[in-house]
Order: C-alpha cells, then sequence, then structure tokens
C-alpha cells in the first residue's frame, strides 16, 4: 500500500516527513515525494512539490535531507504502484490546476476514468495516468475557498478506497485529510500536528493518536485539530495512547505481517473484485480484448509456481465449470522446456505476485516467441511479467511483505473468478441472470473471510496440538484438491513439518501405505457432488490409525460423524469455496509455525521472489 504522512508545526516539515515515510519504507514503494507550504519572497503562498522514482534516498539527495526544502506544513507519500506505471510523473504528490492544490493518496479510484472524462471535457488536463491525479482537479473544481466544503463535494462523486493529505495552496500552514476505507490517523503532539498511514510514521514523536473514523474529514494546524463529517459538520473524536513498540508498529500491531496480511484479505478481495463489476456484470476492459476475441479463445494454458501454480489449479476446475474452456495447467520450470502442443487460438495466462519469478518469465517469453497471447495476472504493477505480458490483469493485494503468500493468492483466486465469469458470458456459456448471481457472491466473499476470521482461536487451539508433528496430509478432490496443495505448500514452507496434498482417490494407488497412528490427515470437503467420496477417503484413512481434521461447509454437519475435529466456512457458491477454505488452511500453518518458534515471515531457504531458475 502507499504511505502517508504529514506534518504540521513550528518546525521545518520536509525533514519529518522524510524520516516519517522511511518508517513506512516495509508497506513497499516504488516512488516516493513531498510538498510543502510556504510563502515566497514576494510574501505569495506557494506549495513546492519534490518527488522521484526509486528509493527514498534519491529523494534524500535531491533535497539535502529536506533542508533544501522550505516550510513547515506539508505532506509526503510512498507510492505503490496500481493506475500508471512506476514513473516520476505518476508518484505522488499530484498538484490540481494551477498548482492550487496538492494531493496524496492510498487507495483505488474505482471510476477515476469517468470523473477524467468529465474533467478533460471541462478543460482540465491530465499529465499522469493515475487515478489519484482525479481527486487534486475534483477538489479545485469545487474549491471556491472552503477546504471542508470543497472535500465534502468531492466525496460525492468518488467510489472506491481513499486516504487523502490535501493542501489548499491559499491556506498556509493547514494540512486537509479524509478517508474511507483506506487507513489514515491523526497524530498531535507539542511539535505539532501529524497525518499518517500507519502507526510507526510518527511514533518518534508522539503517541497520542486518534484512527480517523470512516468518511470524516480532517482539518489540522500546527495547534489545533477539527473533525467534520460529511455534511461539514464539526464532530469530536477521541485520542488514545499507542504503546506499542516500533516493529510491532510496522506490523500494525499484529505479531507477523503473514498474519497482518491474511487479516488483509477481505480488503484485498474487495479492493480486486469491485472495481471489475458495474451493475453486477463483469467489465474486462482493461483486457483490450473485445467480446469476439473472447469466445475465440479455444483453449487456455496456465502457468506459474508454487501457491499462484495452485490458483491455476483451482482455476482448471472452475473455468472449466463455468465457461466450458479447456484449461492446461503446467509448473513454469517445466512449461518452458516442454515445447508443449497448444492450438492457435490458445490463450496462455501466466500468473505471478511479483511479476519477477525466473521460470514464469521464462515461460512468458516461450509463449510470446510462439507466438501465442500472453495474459498476466500480476500484483506487482510495472514488473516484468506485467510489463512483456500483451495484457495484464492487476490483483490489488499491495505489497505483500511475508514470504509466504496469502492475500496475493487470494486476490488471484478474485482475478481467475472474474475472468472466468467474463469468458462464460463471452461464450453465452451463462446468462445474465447466472452473471449477476455470481457476481453478487463474489462482492460478499470479503465479509465471508472476515466471519472466518472471528474464529481463529478455535484453528490456534487445534495448531498447537499438532505443533511437533512429523508428517501431515491434506486430501480433497476436484476444487478441494487444489485447495489440499496449497494448505500442504503453506505448512510446510513455514512450519518444515513434511507434508503432501493428494487428489482424495488416489491415496489408495500407494501413499496411504504412509498413513499409521496419530497421523494428521486435513480433509478438505466442499463440492457436493464429491463429498460422500471424500467422506469414505477419510474413513479409509482413520481405520488406519488416523487423526483427522475436516474442513467443510456449514451444513455439512455430516463431517462430525468421520473427522475428529471440524472447522466450518460459510456457504458460498461451490466454484468460490476455494478463497474461502484457504483460510483455515493458512491459520493453521501459521499457528503450527508459531508453536514451533519458527520466523514466520522469513522462512529458512526461501526468498519472497525467486528470480533465479
Ligand atoms: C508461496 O507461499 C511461496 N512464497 C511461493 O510458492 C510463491 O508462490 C512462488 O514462488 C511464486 O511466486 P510469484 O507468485 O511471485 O511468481
Amino acid at each position: 500500500m502507499c504511505g502517508i504522512v504529514g506534518f504540521t508545526g513550528r518546525q521545518q516539515a520536509a525533514p519529518v516527513l522524510l524520516d516519517g515515510l522511511e518508517k513506512l519504507e516495509y508497506r513497499g514503494y516504488d516512488s516516493a515525494g513531498v510538498a510543502v507550504s510556504d510563502i515566497d519572497k514576494n510574501g505569495e503562498p506557494v506549495v513546492e512539490i519534490v518527488k522521484a522514482k526509486g528509493r527514498l534516498k534519491v529523494l534524500r539527495e535531491m533535497t539535502d535531507d529536506g533542508r533544501s526544502v522550505p516550510g513547515t506544513c506539508g505532506i509526503g507519500h510512498t507510492r505503490w504502484a496500481t493506475h500508471g506505471e512506476p514513473s516520476v510523473v505518476n508518484s505522488h504528490p499530484h498538484y490540481a490546476k494551477d498548482k492550487r492544490i496538492a494531493v496524496v493518496h492510498n487507495g483505488i479510484i474505482e471510476n477515476y476514468q469517468q470523473i477524467r472524462e468529465r474533467l478533460t471535457k471541462e478543460g482540465y488536463s491530465f499529465l499522469s495516468a493515475t487515478d489519484t491525479e482525479t481527486v487534486a482537479h475534483l477538489l479545485d473544481k469545487y474549491y471556491t475557498g472552503n477546504p471542508i466544503e470543497a472535500i465534502s463535494r468531492m466525496m460525492f462523486h468518488v467510489r472506491g478506497s481513499y486516504a487523502l493529505g490535501i493542501l489548499f495552496r491559499d491556506r498556509p500552514g493547514e494540512i486537509y485529510a479524509v478517508r474511507k476505507d483506506s487507513p489514515l490517523i491523526v497524530g498531535r503532539s507539542d511539535q505539532g500536528n501529524f497525518i499518517a498511514s500507519d502507526v510507526p510514521a510518527i511514533l518518534k514523536y508522539t503517541r497520542d493518536v486518534c484512527f480517523i473514523p470512516n468518511l470524516e474529514i480532517v482539518k489540522l494546524t500546527d495547534q489545533e485539530i477539527h473533525f467534520y463529517n460529511v455534511d461539514q459538520e464539526e464532530v469530536e473524536e477521541t485520542f488514545s495512547e499507542i504503546n506499542w513498540d516500533t516493529e510491532a508498529a510496522e506490523k500494525g500491531g499484529f505479531a507477523h505481517f503473514m498474519l497482518k496480511e491474511i487479516y488483509e484479505q477481505p480488503k484485498a478481495v474487495r479492493d480486486t473484485v469491485s472495481p471489475r463489476i458495474k451493475d453486477g456484470c463483469v467489465d474486462l476492459e482493461e483486457l483490450g480484448m473485445t467480446g469476439e476475441e473472447l469466445a475465440k479463445i479455444s483453449r487456455i494454458q496456465m502457468v506459474a509456481c508454487g501457491s499462484a501454480y495452485h490458483v491455476c489449479m483451482t482455476a482448471k476446475y472452475m473455468v472449466e465449470q463455468t465457461a466450458r474452456v479447456p484449461v492446461d495447467v503446467d509448473l513454469a520450470s517445466e512449461f518452458r522446456y516442454r515445447n508443449a502442443v497448444m492450438e492457435k487460438d490458445t490463450l496462455v495466462i501466466v500468473v505471478s505476485q511479483s511479476g519477477e519469478t525466473a521460470d514464469s518469465l521464462a515461460a512468458l517469453r516461450e509463449a510470446k516467441k510462439r507466438g501465442f497471447r500472453v495474459l498476466g495476472i500480476v500484483n506487482v504493477v510495472g514488473s516484468s511479467i506485467a510489463r512483456e505480458a500483451d495484457s495484464v490483469f492487476y490483483t490489488w493485494a499491495g505489497p505483500e511483505i511475508s514470504v509466504a503468500t496469502t492475500k496475493a493468492y487470494s486476490t488471484q483466486l478474485a482475478a481467475v473468478y472474474l475472468l472466468a465469469i467474463g469468458l462464460g458470458r463471452a461464450r453465452g456459456v451463462i446468462g445474465e441472470e447466472a452473471e449477476k448471481e455470481m457476481t453478487a457472491e463474489l462482492m460478499r466473499l470479503p465479509e465471508k473471510i472476515e466471519r472466518i476470521l472471528e474464529e481463529k482461536e478455535r484453528i490456534q487451539w487445534f495448531a498447537n496440538k499438532f505443533s511437533h508433528s512429523k508428517d501431515i496430509f491434506f486430501i480433497g478432490r476436484g476444487l478441494d484438491y487444489a485447495s489440499s496443495l496449497e494448505g500442504s505448500l503453506k505448512l510446510k514452507e513455514i512450519s518444515y513439518i513434511h507434508s503432501e496434498a493428494y487428489a482424495a482417490g488416489e491415496l489408495k494407488h500407494g501413499t496411504i501405505s504412509l498413513i499409521e497412528d496419530g497421523i494428521l490427515v486435513v480433509g478438505v470437503a466442499t463440492q457436493k457432488e464429491l463429498f460422500e467420496k471424500l467422506i469414505s477417503n477419510m474413513v479409509e484413512v482413520k481405520s488406519r490409525g488416523a487423526y483427522v481434521l475436516g474442513v467443510t461447509s456449514y451444513g455439512n454437519y455430516s463431517m462430525e460423524d468421520v473427522a475428529n475435529y471440524t472447522i466450518y466456512v460459510p456457504k458460498t457458491l461451490e466454484c468460490f469455496a476455494a478463497s474461502l477454505v484457504v483460510v483455515p488452511l493458512q491459520l493453521l500453518a501459521y499457528y503450527v509455525a508459531l508453536g514451533k518458534g519458527l520466523d514466520v515471515d522469513k522462512p529458512r531457504n526461501l526468498a519472497k521472489s525467486v528470480t533465479v531458475e
């Protein structure tokens, strides 16, 4: 996610801003900038912006650690690109027309294209490709001298998530802020007042903070802080004392980035799905493919590594069920060398969180060399796979710090669902009613993930019983087999416990010989047609001494006749079930690793992005 810091006080602002932005570096970014308000030599108020692509040290060198930027009131930003490549022109802050206003933003403006088109017709010109610049010009359009009014009016026109820091040139010394769904806090101290995306940015100066309520506007001067609701009425807010240490603060109070990112999944899925659903229908315009081109796709070849490969395995079942397009799935390291036989109208889809995985990038280049169209499902904007693919479908999970992927995985699943529905419609396999039913359920997934997270103690209790296992097996059928693969990988990569995932029907062909007393077998069962079959497989292993954990949807209470312990997830359309069952499997892995006292975020031998063969 982007990082925002603002300061208005009785000392130079730019050094304080750079300091704060440094404490937000863990959030991941590709460029940074500051805007500081001052009075020029003619006594006129000005807002100076300095920004640079790359690490903060570039900005530090440009500004002599901020000392060359005068003024005691300013806003700063580290950008994690979502709309528009990483570049100086796309970095924040952004000016509005005539530099009357400067804005920094964290979030996604879902209707930015419509706003941009309308403002362009009204004479506004855009320098960047960002969604943020539309907010700057919209504020300019509504600013007639009352900042609170301009912000309030902007809010009625903008859809999506935002945390905004705003400077109005004719209001030197004042910072304005507003948030909807993206985090933003206010801090107060005897040196001045702050806004920030997260506590670490200001912990050095104050622990006296207020987490701005959603849809509230804040006005800060060096002495005062005022809160307003969207109707421009002043409201009172309470401040609290932060007692986290700096390290805990970077993780938002969570013990590890992995747990924080597990908890960010509802928002990540919401941010990925909702901008692509308009009036209940999937909008795949960003792929740059017409309905006819989508309908012409005769086959899909999916390629990825690790967890992204498990997304492809899920996609095989889900896309074939929804769009009736045959889907082949390959590990990238295999695909790149096997000279696959592929039909002419095959669409190659490469899935990658980092967009830099060497095997996946090589597979992309192999497919392109052979003349196939490549779609990238990628989380990092401007990454190699994103740049080299013919089309890219970004997952908006934000930066994922923990080596074990969780929220990026969930957003990749969401991306696959959207593609499947769009393909199904283009091919006439599903009608508008089915599409609207599916998209409505997609929009409900975040709240269902939240419900699972509310019951994490049950999973934590169970995990502690198995922290010292030597072997743990996962079994499932159909979509649940793909989820079993992911559950097994999550567990072994952070707990170092040997684990295997098997298509449940395959156990009796050899592996069942490994089952002995006390071995934990996790049975994943969400697919109605296959439920009884999976139960039989669980009986098979239980009769050979296994301890069986069942993971299934509410309502499938017969699971308790077989399983020693059962974890339920909310009901959903069966084709989306992978998005729910993965959450308890992530938590199981996390708490088993925690129980072993391991470094959950940085497991041995692993890297976040495998950029070598
Ligand atoms: C998953 O938890 C692992 N960190 C790993 O398997 C990862 O999914 C794989 O290396 C692919 O990475 P990518 O999505 O960045 O291409």
